[in-house]
């Protein structure tokens, strides 16, 4: 398939595609839905999958009924669809389904701590808050350092697991940031963890719609011990993530979350946990969240990941080169030849963040982020920031926070709906002083 026919049939997979949105001036314009990192329309395959299970629907692991039994099996093979996918090991591993990334490591650190609260945690300058807060209360924590380009320092990491003297647990990094889309060695990174007796836990939300993952074999000194993701950001909305990790970790503690389903005979005085993933999904299983994520699977399966990953690059290089021949755009840890997923982040000189995400809505009908992205130490340490500036955001709450502006493909966008993209950005490059006039009552909301 030549690129333009991929285009149009990537573009065919999913859904509200051709949705109007309303610009500043009355009329309405198809929407281009630059906002990928943070959440991906739907998959057509997923909607149908969803609309077409809707009859069977029943509750899981409760019931006698046929349509019990039926949901039961369809969520059971859920896991198997997705530990297949990252080439998980069936027999050592376990797929606890989770509300998205952000539980799945809010759940892991809860875990981690009751097996050994006096361990430390690496994480690194790089990530989401997701992957920093819920270890920062429980553990000691440090930071892998990022370079001035944005990457991950691999001799800081190395040192850093040598200064602790075997003291470091888990190694918890990005597979890919959501601000740069700088893909992390994750593999090096598991191996130099290995060494000195640390796990890895890849946050995988940014890389699981953007290429293939292999999580490799628990032998092997690559293996990846612990990957969640967001359905939501590959194609698969309603409310499921997953945490994925060794059967014989995640079975040892209790659970964050009590209630039916989580045990197997509770009476006053005594509580006697089911194994894991039961034990670790009390409450009424989302069936329709694993159904919409298993079939979103198959439906990246069945374009292949290497062919998204491609089209995906060739969009953000035509973008870059784009908009690096514009004057007065700061482009924010972009370099050609480093690997990553389409995600580009940039300012326009003398124009704050969000009056810039702001004119492009209401302009020209492209939705973009600004702002810093749920991943401040990062996006301030790419700004810039020194420590007095960053006390004085802290001390002044009515002060709109610094940021910078970010695009993010899906596998659906085109070099058409970048062209419009550009187009808008030059047009406020060359009449900023009368876009700002305009906007200047704009507000980061
Ligand atoms: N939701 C976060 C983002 O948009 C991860 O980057």
């Amino acid at each position: 398939m030549n690129n333009k026919d991929l285009s149009v049939f990537l573009r065919s997979l999913v859904t509200g595609v051709n949705t109007k949105v309303p610009l500043a001036d009355g009329q309405y314009v198809t929407a281009v839905n630059f906002d990928n990192a943070a959440t991906t329309p739907p998959f057509t395959s997923v909607m149908n999958d969803v609309v077409n299970y809707a009859p069977w629907y029943s509750s899981i692991h409760r019931g006698k009924g046929y349509k019990s039994k039926y949901s039961s099996k369809i969520y059971e093979e859920g896991r198997e669809v997705i530990l297949e996918h990252v080439k998980g090991d069936s027999n050592n591993d376990v797929v606890i389904f989770t509300k998205n990334a952000t539980e799945s490591i809010n759940m892991l650190s809860y875990q981690l701590y009751q097996q050994d609260p006096d361990q430390v945690i690496l994480s690194t300058e790089m990530e989401h808050l997701a992957n920093d807060l819920p270890w920062r209360d429980k553990f000691k924590t440090d930071y892998v350092q990022v370079n001035e380009k944005g990457q991950l320092s691999l001799d800081d990491l190395e040192s850093k697991l040598i200064r602790y003297k075997g003291k470091i647990k888990l190694v918890a990094v990005a597979g890919a940031s959501n601000v740069t889309g700088i893909i992390n060695p994750i593999h090096k990174i598991a191996s130099i963890a290995h060494q000195y007796g640390a796990k890895i836990l890849v946050d995988a939300a940014q890389l699981m719609p953007h290429i293939e993952i292999d999580i490799k074999p628990h032998f092997h000194d690559e293996h990846i011990d612990y990957l969640v993701f967001s359905a939501h950001k590959m194609y698969a909305p309603f409310g499921m993530g997953a945490l994925i990790g060794p059967k014989e970790d995640l079975g040892k503690g209790k659970p964050i979350y009590h209630g039916g389903g989580a045990v197997r005979f509770a009476c006053h005085g005594f509580i006697q946990w089911e194994d894991t993933p039961s034990k670790d999904e009390a409450g009424t299983p989302n069936i329709m969240g694993v159904k919409a994520l298993t079939t979103a699977i198959q439906t990246l399966k069945n374009t292949g990941m290497k062919a998204i990953h491609e089209y995906e690059n060739g969009l953000l290089r035509y973008t870059a080169r784009k908009l690096k021949g514009i004057h007065g755009i700061k482009l924010y840890g972009y370099d050609e030849k480093s690997s990553r997923v389409g995600v580009l982040s940039f300012n326009i000189e003398g124009m704050e963040h969000y009056m810039t995400a702001q004119i492009l809505s209401k302009e020209a009908g492209v939705a973009a982020r600004n702002g810093l992205f749920c991943s401040h130490q990062y996006v301030v340490k790419l700004l810039g920031l020194q420590s007095a500036e960053i006390q004085y955001y802290c001390d002044n709450p009515q002060v709109a926070l610094p940021g910078m502006v970010r695009i993010s493909f899906g596998l659906y966008n085109n070099t058409y709906e970048i062209d419009q993209f550009i187009n808008m950005i030059s047009r406020i490059v060359q009449y900023k002083a009368r876009y700002m006039r305009y906007y200047k009552n704009c507000k980061d909301d």
